[in-house]
């Protein structure tokens, strides 16, 4: 059995120095918004290591959380996008990235008109510990026996707990550029989880970065260059998207796929890739008899609690997935069949998930529906029929 290098020293490393010197080899050429990028000095700039843009999917006045902000960029970026009724929080391990991003945040915020950008300090795998309150606290109490390491152990949890770094249900959309493959393997289960943790109900996660058309084998994980390099923790296309389903996610879809590779490796393919997942499915299900009718354009669809929907039929679902399929971005492959006599949600009844999967047309109308109208009256503006 082959060992892993230690992935998080090497990454920590090569971005320290990263921060100094602008390395070409761990940038991917991305082209951002030309007027958002006027407001970042430029040794911000040079020290691009991304590979997509979320940022260009925020909108105006939401909470942002960037994970791996390095220099800053995209969170300068968002910061426009978001304006000055949103706000942007920047997480990256690395003293060397946070100091540069802290020194120019007072200059864009000069130059932008306003200030909502904060840079703190934590592993995006466990964002409930703030790095820095940490240190103060072994700066007080210092490990120097197994005693202590125990101790110590204790208060990080205690600050989980009491001041977390990123509190549970507190952001709109946390977004990320090129930092998820750096996370060794046996955190990154973790690292989804600590996504769907921070997101509010109804929020999204958007996250660009790299993946591979094969599994990467184990010789490519030895090497903590490659590691470093955003190439050996690359998951594959279809591994990326089972992670987020796996933590709760639904809704998941690719935004952007780079059909170029941005590297080959013996053979194996390494693409830029975006994607787009939201959080909110889990929770009660109540009966207020709605339905709802797949469009098409396939003959069938399977969502992600895996019910199938054929084209066209009327489909029938409780009132929290009705309300989902109202919004993105499901919204435009669906009709809603509202019924005729609403239910009111303090009267609905548990959904019962045993009931037959098609609605018929007489339970939204009822049963005794008897109605009988001229032509005209059924369609838009009238008189089209
Ligand atoms: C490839 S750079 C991307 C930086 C930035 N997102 C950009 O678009 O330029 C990776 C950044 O993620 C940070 N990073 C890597 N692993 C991390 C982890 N587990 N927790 C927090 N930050 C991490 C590194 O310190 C570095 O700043």
């Amino acid at each position: 059995m082959s060992k892993l290098p230690n992935v998080e020293f090497a990454v920590r490393q090569r971005y320290s120095a990263a921060a100094h010197t602008r390395v070409d080899a761990l940038c991917c050429p991305v082209e951002y918004d030309q007027n958002l990028l006027a407001a970042i000095p430029k040794e911000v700039l040079d020290r691009d290591y991304g590979c997509g843009d979320p940022s260009r999917h925020l909108r105006r006045g939401e909470t942002v959380l960037d994970l791996g902000s390095g220099t800053g960029k995209i969170c300068f970026i968002a910061s426009q996008v978001v304006g000055p009724e949103g706000r942007v929080i920047g997480v990256d391990m690395n003293d060397d990235m946070l100091a540069l991003a802290r020194k120019h945040q007072p200059a864009v915020a000069l130059n932008v008109g306003y200030s909502n950008v904060e840079f703190r300090k934590g592993r995006i795998q466990d964002l409930a510990l703030d790095l820095e309150k940490l240190d103060a606290e072994l700066r007080s109490h210092p490990i120097q026996s197994a005693e202590s390491y125990l101790a110590a152990e204790l208060r990080a949890e205690e600050l989980r707990v009491r001041h977390p770094l990123v509190a549970s249900d507190s952001i709109d959309v946390v977004i990320s550029n090129c930092v998820l493959n750096l996370v060794e393997p046996k955190s990154k289960q973790q690292l989804f989880g600590e996504i769907f943790r921070v997101l509010k109900k109804g929020g999204r996660a958007v996250i660009s970065d790299i993946v591979s058309d094969e599994a990467v084998p184990d010789e490519m994980q030895n090497d903590p260059e490659l590691w470093s390099g955003c190439i050996s923790g690359a998951l594959t296309e279809e591994g990326f998207l089972s992670a987020f389903a796996q933590a709760g996610f639904y809704g998941i879809r690719i935004l952007n796929l780079h059909m170029n590779p941005w590297q080959t490796v013996r053979g194996i393919d390494f693409r830029a890739i975006t994607v787009e997942a939201f959080k909110g499915k889990q929770g009660a299900c109540f009966e207020r008899n709605q339905a709802v009718i797949y469009k098409g354009p396939f003959k069938e669809v399977l969502d992600d609690d895996d019910n199938r929907m054929e084209r066209g039929k009327r489909y029938a679902v409780c009132d929290k997935t009705y309300e989902l399929f109202k919004k993105a971005p499901y919204r435009e492959f669906f009709e809603f069949v509202d019924p005729r006599v609403p239910v009111a949600p303090e009267s609905a009844a548990p959904y019962d998930c045993q009931r037959p999967a098609l609605r018929h047309p007489r339970e939204t109308k009822g049963q005794d529906y008897d109605l009988t109208t001229k032509p005209g009256e059924c369609c838009d503006g009238g008189g089209c029929c």
